[in-house]
């Protein structure tokens, strides 16, 4: 197997290092410098999240992100018409589509792409007209899969909360279904990502899926880098990633 063609992307979000600048107001600790620490370190793209309310990221952060960042920026968003412009303003390599409560501390479950079928279609199409590539953030459910086939996704990032959260005995069920539909969305033609609440523990598993082409991981590696420095955390990650994959596409 060639390892290059089975390339595991690691994409850093940053959302966390601007809770902690907005803590206080002002501009420390800056979210765009923790993004140029990332690229430096080895990392493969960056994610951050928009949210309606602005808790972490901000608009002039996305703005300089695009403008003064050399890794493709990976723009969260919620399906609203306001965020719709603020994608097409700024054209950001890849865009992820994710449910928003406004009450919850993070993104607590996958999209609900079933339920909102025709209106997706839409949304995803004027994504992908201007060359957006377009990923939709849902539960590892084969239901959800096909709904994302249907409104015509490029990618599925896939929830892996529900894993990361389950008690040690309960993981390897919550694993199967990741790999499951991993899976099935490959045999669809859809690109495989996965996210939320991994750590150096419960991302080798995941590595192991050879399919999987991307992992998007925020809150640990940011907690992380106060002990270790934000260098260390991304390089430590980058090359947990790199043993664990290399192990499979050797065998
Ligand atoms: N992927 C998506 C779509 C997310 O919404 C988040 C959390 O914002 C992440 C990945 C990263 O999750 P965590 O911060 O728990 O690593």
């Amino acid at each position: 197997m060639d390892y290059h063609s089975h390339y595991l992307r690691l994409g850093v979000n940053i959302d966390h290092v601007a809770t902690i600048r907005n803590a206080r107001g002002g501009y420390h600790p800056d979210p765009v410098k923790a993004a140029q620490i990332v690229a430096d370190s080895g990392a493969d793209g960056i994610t951050a999240h928009l949210r309606e309310d602005r808790r972490h990221i901000n608009d002039r952060d996305i703005e300089r992100l695009v403008s003064e960042i050399n890794l493709p920026l990976n723009l969260e968003i919620a399906p609203t018409q306001e965020m719709l412009e603020i994608a097409l303003r700024h054209i950001p390599h890849a865009v992820c589509l994710v449910p928003e409560k406004r009450t919850e501390k993070t993104t607590e479950g996958g999209l609900n792409v079933i339920h909102q079928q025709n209106f997706l279609y839409d949304f995803v199409a004027k994504l992908k007209n201007v060359g957006i590539k377009t990923s939709l953030f849902i539960e590892p459910s084969f239901d959800q899969i096909e709904a994302s086939f249907k409104v015509k996704a490029d990618v599925v990032e896939f929830h892996t909360g529900r894993y990361c959260d389950a008690p040690k005995e309960k993981k390897s069920i919550h694993l199967k279904q990741i790999y499951d539909a991993i899976k099935e969305a490959n045999s669809k033609g859809l690109e495989c990502h996965a996210g939320h609440g991994l750590d150096y523990n419960t991302v080798k598993p995941l590595i192991q899926i050879i399919e999987l082409k991307e992992l998007n991981i925020g809150h640990f590696l940011i907690g992380e880098a106060i002990f270790q420095g934000l260098d260390k955390v991304i390089k430590k990650m980058r090359s947990i990633i790199e043993k664990n994959r290399q192990t499979i596409v050797k065998n």
